[in-house]
């Protein structure tokens, strides 16, 4: 009997390419030396990406960019398929030629980062693929997005996209993005949808609470409310088959979902103009398994499984699927690394203990969440 394989979904890269960019940059996101004098060892580099990053940024190494730490890591953590993805901010802050011709040059990198990994002995998949990205920034063609999705079908170790939240501008429920949702369900790529601004920073009040607000919070709700607009456009009914992961279990969308078709229902505007409750979209996204929690695992599998119910035709329950079918396993490598030098990572330890815990699921559902569903659903089971 074949292994059951340990995949995961949420894993990151800045490619040499993006980190150089990164170099470059004189304002954020930037790479920038160490201050001369640092105590660091290593590693010598700071890596500014979000606003108010504490002390001059978080240290970077190679375990951003390296290929082999990547795969020292899959096997530090006994992980056996990594499904790779460019980290935030992609290319968000750069004008639309220099988006456009850097990730081109970006999917062939990463590409070359995939097909070049070795293959798991016996079976006949590789140990790394990845999403490719889009030059989403705003005053970009159609024409160029669109060549973009194509170029992401034709690389055969990219089985989707990262994005962020802010489309060409305008967020997910801009109607410009039609023919690239359009395009992307025609190629079946699947869409990792990922936070990187968090929410008003005024939010978090004047303590300093270094990164918690921002990451615990901030990054969980920015996909939420990215999600539920995606969802009021309409989105999901005109691309019924687009097939969207989420980041973060999803943030709230789970927990506010009911609360959510209450809503829409009390509001005819919105109400008219979609075809089911919201509680079956939500049911027919994907969604990572990186919430740290058993309950909150078991939660959102459940919250998700109950889809079918509110599909709009009793007879005919659409996408439905067991909500733990739904789920798959992630870390968010490099990010959240060990503070005191053990040598597994916390973050990894405590994703799958809490996988392994969940008192709903049978052994069997374990391991489909563990690595099952993501071989099914990035089309890697011979
Ligand atoms: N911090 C980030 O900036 N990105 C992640 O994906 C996780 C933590
Ligand atoms: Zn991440």
């Amino acid at each position: 009997m074949l292994k059951k394989l340990l995949v995961d979904v949420h894993t990151h890269v800045y490619l040499p390419r993006y980190a150089d960019l990164l170099r470059s940059r004189a304002t954020v996101p930037r790479i920038i030396p160490a201050a001369t004098g640092s105590t660091d060892s290593k590693p010598s580099e700071r890596l500014l990406i979000l606003d108010h990053e504490p002390s001059g940024g978080r240290p970077v190494g190679p375990q951003y960019w390296s290929r082999d730490e990547k795969l020292g890591f899959m096997d530090k953590h006994g992980i056996d398929v990594s499904i790779v993805s460019s980290a935030n901010p992609w290319l968000d802050f750069l004008p639309a030629p220099d988006a456009s011709d850097i990730a081109t040059k970006l999917n062939d990198d990463l590409e070359e980062y995939c097909s070049s990994s070795p293959a798991i002995s016996e079976q006949s998949i590789k140990r790394l693929y990845g999403f490719g990205m889009l030059p989403l920034v705003p005053g970009i063609s159609t024409s160029a997005l669109l060549e973009s999705v194509r170029q992401i079908s034709v690389l055969p170790h990219l089985k989707g996209l990262i994005m962020g939240t802010k489309g060409v501008g305008k967020g997910l429920d801009d109607e410009a993005l039609d023919p690239v949702w359009e395009a992307i369900e025609k190629e079946k790529l699947v869409v990792f949808l990922h936070p990187h601004y968090g929410v008003d920073n005024n939010a978090w009040g004047e303590k300093e609470n270094g990164h918690v607000l921002p990451l615990a919070l901030g990054f969980p709700f920015e996909t939420t409310v990215a999600t539920t607009r995606l969802i009021l456009a309409g989105v999901l009914d005109k691309f019924p088959d687009l097939r969207l992961l989420l980041a973060h279990s999803g943030g709230a969308l789970t927990q506010l979902s009911s609360r959510l078709a209450s809503c829409i229902h009390h509001d005819p505007l919105v109400a008219s103009r979609l075809k089911h409750d919201a509680r079956y979209y939500i049911g027919r996204l994907y969604y990572d398994a990186v919430s740290y929690g058993s309950e909150e695992l078991q939660f959102v599998a459940d919250t998700i499984g109950r889809s079918g119910k509110y599909h709009s035709s009793s007879v005919d329950a659409g996408h439905t699927l067991p909500g733990s079918q739904r789920m798959m396993f992630g870390t968010d490598h490099p990010f959240f690394p060990p503070l005191n030098g053990e040598v597994k990572w916390r973050s990894v330890v405590e994703n799958l203990e809490a996988i392994q815990g969940v008192s709903g699921w049978s052994q069997e559902q374990k391991d489909s969440v563990k690595g099952g569903n993501a071989l099914q659903l990035f089309n890697l089971v011979q």
